[in-house]
This record gives structure tokens, C-alpha cells and sequence, in this order.
């Protein structure tokens, strides 16, 4: 089965009410009109009010959205949303868009590809995988309301975004439908053995297909993602946010971090497309084949350290990724030590980087505000409940 059109209003309700069958259908309609219609529509794709627009198809999706007001008035006119520059960038190659687009894929014409308006669109990812994969006939959610006690600082903080709560079988469901044409990603994610990994890995491929924020359940919203851009960096150019968990500084080394200065990924912004996620689906590949190879076991019975963990799926591997990206950006960046003592964000080619207590407030190290202030620059607290380090003792 190769790539089908999808906006989210295909992915939610499919996989929470199963339409399966007749998405199908309709898929195959709106082939069909795509066929005929996609030329026409392909002058039309910069204005459209909605991140996701990068194909004709968006357009034409039969299915009924889910809880999604970005085309709402208020939306349209507040006008300083991070997401909601209609400024036109670099073309992406249809490559960079998905994973592995198709020939089933209509995909866009080189001009509609020139007019997509790339913005970080108003949608909240969150993941929820229990910490042993269930067997196929148990895969509903499990519900514990304590989970998700830190959700509603999101909600409340960003309205008008649409929010999605990630289980394991939507998840599995969105790889399987977004990836059916790349064996070794569908394999190495429904092998993964820790749900930390599964969870890094589904992470990188959400903001990937759909773009957005995603955030760790354990994550407290402290500003509205529309205010994540300062004023001093135009916001027309962001299509990343990423902010900096660990700064050495003077200070000793910490835990098992390997970086002078590291990236966190419990909380990450992107346009949909960003070549850094396609790049991180490649590393965690790399990655985890070369540990079994190392170890001589299955990936199923990998029981990785969590540095492992992290040098492979997690900000280890997301630090190694994301600063090769700002290296091309930036050629007279050499080592991780140049983002050192960073005081303010600052742009680096497409990529918003933010300053430790960005992301990162309330670390006893990194010249991070702990004193039980929440300081200016604090866009989101991090909790560290630390649910994948869990599965390590048991
Ligand atoms: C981290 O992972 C990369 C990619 O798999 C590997 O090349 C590197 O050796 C690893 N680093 C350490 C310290 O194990
Ligand atoms: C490149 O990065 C260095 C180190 O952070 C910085 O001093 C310089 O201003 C940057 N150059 C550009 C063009 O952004
Ligand atoms: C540490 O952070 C505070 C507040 O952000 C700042 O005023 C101070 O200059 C920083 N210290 C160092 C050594 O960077």
C-alpha cells in the first residue's frame, strides 16, 4: 500500500472511530479528482490558511475534521503566531515532505511544491505507550487521568490548536500508513523494546508528516507557543524551535551526557517537512542496527542502557542531528562549545534555538533558574518523571 493523501482530519478520526474501510473508498475518489484537479489547484497553495497545505490533496479530503480551528477567524487574524506567516520559503523537494513518497502519491508539481507557505502549524502532539508493547487484541489506551495532569497547561495556553494524544495503535497506525513503502522503519519501530525509544522515534515521524509541537506528557506549558518567538527574531523564518537542555559551562560534566551542549527533545516545534526529522529517522536506524550488531541479540531482546537510549533515539542522537543541520546553516560553528553560554535565542539558518531556561528551567546545572522562580525566558517547565527510564529496572 503506498502513501495515501492525508491532512489530520484523516488521521484522527480514522484512527479513533476505524473508518477504515471507507476511507479507502474515498481515498480512491479523491485520487481520481486529484488526477484531474491538481494542476488547477496548484496556484492556490501559498494562501491557504492551514500548515499542513502542502499538496493539492488537503483540499479535497472528504473526511470530517477533527476538533481543528486553525481556519477560524481568530486564528487568521491575531497575525503573530509563530505559525501563521504566509512568507514563502526554500522549496522542499517532495523527498523531504515524507519519508518515502510513492508513486501512488499525487505528488506536487515542482510549482506547487515553490508556493507552499511553510509555518509551524497550531497542532499539540502528545505520546501515551504503555510501558510494555500489549498484545494486538489489548491495545486499548490505558487510562490513568495522572498522566496527563499537565495537559491542560497546553490547552488553556493555546487555544485554537488542535490537540492529539498519541496511543500505541495510533501511532502504529499512522507509521503503517505513512510508511507502508519502508520495511526497515515499520520493523525497527514495532521491534523497539523500549518504550522510550518507540516513543523518540514516533516523535521525529509525527513532526515529520504533520508538523507542529510536540511535548512529553511530563512538560508544563508556561507561554503560549504563539510567544515562543521573540521579538527580536523574525518569526517568518523559524520553521524549528529546539531548546538547550545541558550547558557544561566552566561546570563539571553531567550523568551520561555527552555533549558540551546538549538539545532536549521532551519539547520540540516544527514546520512540517523539517529535514532534520527525515535525518533522525535515518540515525535512529543506523543506530539501533549498529547496537544489535554490536551485541549479537534481535532488536526485540536489545536491553540498551540509557545511554544508549539516548545516543540513539534520544537528545544524544537529536544533539548529533539538529547541530550537523546548523553547521550547514553556519559554517563557523565546530563543536556543540560554540552554543555555550547562550542568553538569548537565536536563529541559526531556519532553526529557532533557545537559551537553557527555554525549555530547560529548573536544572541545578547550565546556569538554569532554580530557584523557584519561573524567569522571563521560561517557555515550558519539564518535570522529569522520567516514565522511559522506568522500564530499564524492570
Ligand atoms: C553514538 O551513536 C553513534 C551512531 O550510532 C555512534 O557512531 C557513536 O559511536 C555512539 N557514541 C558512543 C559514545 O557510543
Ligand atoms: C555563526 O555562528 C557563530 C557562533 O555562534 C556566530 O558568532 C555567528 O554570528 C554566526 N553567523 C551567522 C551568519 O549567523
Ligand atoms: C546566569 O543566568 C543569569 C540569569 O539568566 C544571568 O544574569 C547570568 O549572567 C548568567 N551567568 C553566567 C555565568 O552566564
Amino acid at each position: 500500500m503506498g502513501h495515501e493523501p492525508t491532512t489530520p482530519g484523516q488521521f484522527l478520526p480514522r484512527f479513533l472511530a476505524g473508518r477504515r474501510c471507507r476511507n479507502v473508498a474515498l481515498t480512491a475518489i479523491v485520487l481520481i479528482l486529484l488526477a484531474t484537479t491538481a494542476s488547477m489547484y496548484s496556484g492556490l497553495l501559498a494562501i491557504d490558511g492551514f500548515g499542513l497545505a502542502t499538496s493539492p490533496q488537503d483540499h479535497l479530503a472528504p473526511n470530517p475534521k477533527p476538533v481543528d480551528h486553525t481556519n477560524d477567524q481568530t486564528q487568521a487574524g491575531e497575525g503573530n503566531g509563530a505559525h501563521e506567516s504566509v512568507t514563502q520559503h526554500p522549496t522542499p523537494t517532495p523527498e523531504q515532505l515524507t519519508l518515502a513518497p510513492t508513486s501512488s502519491t499525487p505528488t506536487p508539481t515542482p510549482t506547487a511544491a515553490a508556493e507552499v507557505a511553510y509555518r509551524i502549524p497550531p497542532k499539540i502532539w502528545q505520546i501515551m505507550l504503555p510501558r510494555k508493547q500489549k498484545k494486538p487484541e489489548d491495545k486499548k489506551p490505558s487510562a490513568d487521568p495522572k498522566i496527563l495532569e499537565e495537559t491542560p497547561s497546553w490547552l488553556v495556553l493555546n487555544p485554537d490548536y488542535a490537540y492529539t494524544l498519541v496511543s500505541e495503535k495510533g501511532g502504529e497506525e499512522f507509521i503503517q500508513r505513512h510508511f507502508a513503502d519502508e520495511p526497515k522503519l515499520l520493523e525497527t519501530y514495532n521491534a523497539l523494546p523500549n518504550v522510550g525509544m518507540r516513543s523518540d522515534l514516533l516523535r521525529y515521524l509525527l513532526l515529520n508528516i504533520e508538523g507542529g509541537v510536540y511535548t512529553d506528557t511530563d512538560t508544563e506549558a508556561l507561554k503560549p507557543i504563539d510567544a515562543w518567538v521573540p521579538a527580536h527574531i523574525d518569526r517568518d523564518k523559524v520553521r524549528a524551535i529546539v531548546g538547550i537542555e545541558f550547558d557544561q559551562r566552566d561546570g563539571p560534566g553531567w550523568g551520561d551526557i555527552s555533549h558540551f551542549v546538549q538539545f532536549c527533545q521532551w519539547t520540540i516545534a516544527a514546520a512540517p517537512g523539517h529535514p532534520v526529522f527525515r535525518k533522525m529517522a535515518t540515525r535512529v536506524l543506523d543506530s539501533v542496527k549498529l547496537l544489535t550488531e554490536d551485541k549479537g541479540v534481535p532488536l526485540d531482546q536489545l536491553k540498551p542502557t540509557s545511554f544508549e537510549v539516548m545516543n540513539s533515539t534520544g537528545p544524544a542522537a537529536f544533539t548529533d542531528v539538529i547541530f550537523e543541520q546548523l553547521q550547514e546553516y553556519n559554517s563557523s560553528l565546530t563543536d556543540t562549545k560554540d552554543l555555550g553560554y547562550m542568553e538569548k535565542a537565536t536563529l541559526f539558518g531556519d532553526i529557532l534555538v533557545l537559551p537553557i531556561d527555554g525549555f530547560g528551567m529548573g536544572q541545578k546545572h547550565s546556569n538554569s533558574t532554580h530557584d523557584g522562580t519561573i524567569p522571563e525566558d521560561a517557555l515550558v517547565r519539564h518535570l522529569f518523571h522520567g516514565s522511559w527510564r522506568g522500564d530499564q529496572k524492570a
